[in-house]
């Protein structure tokens, strides 16, 4: 089972996602952008003001076929459940918000349809809530993604999204402490890993609010 965690910058998706390490040994953790060569180059290019949107999505994917070939799909194969720190959802969300202004035209369906010829969609994923300011305050605004306006169009393509697939997503509020919002987390991926190794009865009421 392939389970990923989405949320803006400063959402406790990371602190969730390393909270769940001690909950469940025996997963597959793992996260992107990666800490290979293709990583390090999107770490570069995140830096760079002036990087060029288009270029930013490739490397972004480039990082993500690599991940997929080289430990998604391995450990799948393996029959574990691999738990991710953002996965295809940040790009459809992240770079469609960067090429809103760009000669790309529905850059989120553009960005989907890159991926839908090689990508292993996620089989569930948690989203941690939260508002575009709170997001931009906790995570320091020290690159251009963790502007609130940026933060804003992200947000407006992840309700996008879960609209498209609620049954996928499970929304959880991530405006409550970190205590809590790794309580909540820990409860919604049981559940859900529950459900998907057959008892559908589990995930039902699984998030919090709408959506999912
Ligand atoms: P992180 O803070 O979760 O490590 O992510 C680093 C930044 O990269 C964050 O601002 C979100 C952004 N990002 C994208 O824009 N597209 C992507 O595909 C991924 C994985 C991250």
């Amino acid at each position: 089972m392939l389970l990923t965690l989405e949320g803006l910058d400063g959402s406790g998706k990371t602190t969730a996602w390393e909270a769940l390490h001690d909950a469940r040994p025996d997963a597959t953790f793992t996260h992107e952008p990666t800490d290979t060569w293709y990583g390090d180059a999107v770490r570069r290019s995140l830096g760079d003001d002036d990087a060029d949107p288009l270029a930013d999505l490739f490397l972004f994917t480039a990082d993500h076929a690599d991940h997929l070939s080289r430990v998604v799909r391995p450990a799948l194969a393996d029959g574990d459940v691999v738990i991710s720190d953002r996965y295809t959802d940040s790009r459809y969300a992240y770079q469609a918000a960067s090429l809103a202004d760009s000669e790309i035209r529905r850059p989120l369906e553009y960005v989907r349809g890159i991926h839908g010829a090689f990508t292993r969609e996620p089989d569930a994923t948690i989203y941690l809530d939260v508002d575009p300011e709170t997001a931009a305050a906790r995570a320091g605004a020290t690159d251009k993604f963790e502007r609130v306006s940026f933060l804003a169009e992200v947000q407006s393509n992840y309700d996008r999204l879960i609209d498209a697939e609620p049954e996928r997503f499970v929304r959880v509020d991530a405006s409550r402490s970190p205590e809590a919002v790794i309580d909540r987390v820990e409860d919604v991926a049981d559940r859900l890993i529950e459900a998907f190794h057959g008892d559908d009865a589990a995930v039902a009421g699984a998030g919090d609010g709408d959506g999912a």
